[in-house]
């Protein structure tokens, strides 16, 4: 394989996508201590918190303080989910490196998850992407239930081409295309990934899995096999979304290090010290 497509981009979501669903309230102070843990093991992007309602998030209540507290890193992007534009706004206040706004392709989920339709989303969306890019921000724009919705089952790839095409449209740096309940398989990973990759160069697109069946690895095999470099993870597997019932965490960050460097992919990140950031926060969720 060419060195150049050797290198494969892990972004980090335990802080963001590992909390969010746990019923276990952190205090700020364990939140910062693990942000510093993945920032020494050499992570280039970590997902921090999210700039959302207290009341649809609770865990995610103290996004401006954990931002205030982290111990920033050169060279490392911090980035943080944003629905609206008072979510931009705190995320500008605690200079985030980047914005994610998360739509849909399913409607039910959007309702769910943001308490409006994928159309609304992507009105408000747009004045908050525009705003990002002014300020000189990397954007992000999540299409979730990519592969299947905890409601409505079946997802079709020309809904998710849709309101990717739209994002893109709107002008996000990236494209995050999401597995948000973990059911898809390799076949309907590269139908959906193949869609998506005649918008816009795999360079712009990053696969988010969540690993409810253990397929997120071939998943992951399925996408670098289309060109796609780009994946999110979390440190010892945490995550899931409060809105997607019966979901379970994201694809462990150990694991695909391990996966990946098997496949003589390099991804230059601290296979030792996530696993001892990933046991660290389980201890601190245990009490
Ligand atoms: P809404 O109720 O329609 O909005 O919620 P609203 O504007 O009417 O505001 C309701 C309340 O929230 C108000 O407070 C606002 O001030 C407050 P109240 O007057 O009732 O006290 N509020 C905010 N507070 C802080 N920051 C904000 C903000 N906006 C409003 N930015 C809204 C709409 C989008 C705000 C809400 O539904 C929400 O916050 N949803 C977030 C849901 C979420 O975070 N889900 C998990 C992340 S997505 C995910 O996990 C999927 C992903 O991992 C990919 C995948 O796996 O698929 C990314
Ligand atoms: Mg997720």
């Amino acid at each position: 394989m060419p060195a150049a497509d050797r290198y494969v981009h892990i972004v980090e979501v335990s802080p963001r996508d590992g909390l969010q669903n746990e019923k276990t309230l952190l205090p700020a102070a364990d939140k910062i201590a693990l942000v510093d843990r993945l920032s020494a093991a050499a992570f280039r992007t970590i997902e921090v918190t999210s700039f959302v309602s207290p009341k649809a998030v609770p865990q995610m209540a103290d996004a401006a303080e954990v931002m205030a507290g982290i111990t920033r890193r050169a060279g490392v992007r911090y980035a943080v989910l944003t629905p609206n534009q008072r979510g931009l706004e705190g995320a500008l206040a605690a200079k985030a490196d980047s914005i994610c706004v998360f739509g849909s392709a399913s409607e039910s989920f959007s309702q769910k998850n943001i308490n409006c339709s994928i159309a609304e989303s992507l009105e408000r969306f747009r004045p908050v992407v525009a705003a990002a890019r002014a300020a000189g921000l990397h954007v992000r724009g999540t299409v979730s239930c990519a592969l299947g919705c905890p409601y409505e089952g079946e997802v079709a790839p020309e809904a998710v081409v849709g309101v990717a095409r739209e994002l893109l449209e709107m002008g996000v740096d990236e494209l995050s295309i999401a597995d948000t309940i973990g059911v898809g398989t390799p076949d309907a990973t590269s139908r959906v990934f193949d869609a998506v990759l005649a918008l816009t160069e795999s360079s712009r697109v990053n696969g988010h899995f969540h690993d409810t069946y253990q397929r997120a690895l071939v998943n992951i095999d399925a996408c670098l096999a289309l060109g796609v470099r780009s994946f999110d993870s979390s440190a010892a597997g945490l995550g899931g979304c409060p809105f997607a019932p019966g979901a379970t965490g994201n694809v462990a960050t150990e694991s695909v290090l391990e996966h990946l460097g098997a496949r003589g992919y390099e991804t230059h990140i601290d296979v030792d010290a996530v696993r001892q950031a990933g046991a660290w926060i389980r201890s601190r969720l245990a009490g």
